[in-house]
C-alpha cells in the first residue's frame, strides 16, 4: 500500500471512531420536537431570548450546560455566546433538547411510557417537578398539535 493511502486509512478509521462518538441518542421524534417549539416560540426562529430563555424551544443556560454544552461547529463550549448561539440554532438547540432527554427522560403522567407528553412536561416544568400540570396555554398548544400530527398521520396511512 502506498503510504498516502495508509494515511487516508487511518485517517477514515480516527473520523469515523469520532463520528461514532458524536452521534447522539435522540429519544424525541421529529413530530414531538415540532409541537414543542409550536408551543413554546410557535416556532418563530428569530433569534431571542426570553427571561434568559432562548431559541424556538427557550432553552435555558442550566439545560444547556446539563446537556454537555453542544455548539454549533467552530465555537468553544466555554463562552457565554456559545450557548445562546447554540439555542438560537434550531439543530443544535434539538440535539441540546435530546441529550437533556436522554439524561431525565421519565414517566411523569404515569401511563407506563415515556414519550411525547413526558418530554413536554420536563422541558417546561423541569425533570423533578414534570408530575406537576402544564400551564394552560402551553399544554393545549402542545396537545393540539399532537393531536393534529396523529389525525394527519392516519390520514396518510390510509390513503
Ligand atoms: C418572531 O419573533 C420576533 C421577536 O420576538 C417578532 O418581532 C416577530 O414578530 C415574530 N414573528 C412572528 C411571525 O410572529
Amino acid at each position: 500500500m502506498h503510504s498516502t493511502h495508509i494515511v487516508y486509512f487511518v485517517l477514515g478509521l480516527t473520523v469515523g471512531g469520532l463520528w461514532v462518538q458524536a452521534e447522539i441518542q435522540k429519544p424525541i421524534t421529529e413530530q414531538c420536537l415540532i409541537c414543542m417549539c409550536e408551543a413554546l416560540s410557535g416556532c418563530n426562529a428569530t433569534a431571542v431570548c426570553v427571561n434568559g430563555a432562548c431559541g424556538i424551544f427557550r432553552i435555558t443556560w442550566d439545560q444547556w450546560v446539563d446537556s454537555g454544552r453542544l455548539t454549533i461547529p467552530g465555537d468553544s463550549p466555554l463562552t457565554d455566546s456559545s450557548f445562546t448561539n447554540c439555542a438560537n440554532d434550531p439543530y443544535c438547540a434539538a440535539d441540546t433538547l435530546q441529550s437533556y432527554m436522554v439524561k431525565y427522560g421519565q414517566d411523569c403522567n404515569d401511563d407506563a411510557k415515556e414519550d411525547c407528553y413526558d418530554y413536554g412536561a420536563i422541558h417546561y416544568m423541569g425533570p423533578f417537578n414534570c408530575k406537576a400540570d402544564m400551564p394552560y396555554t402551553y399544554e393545549s398548544i402542545f396537545r393540539r398539535c399532537l393531536r393534529n400530527a396523529m389525525r394527519d398521520d392516519k390520514r396518510q396511512k390510509s390513503s
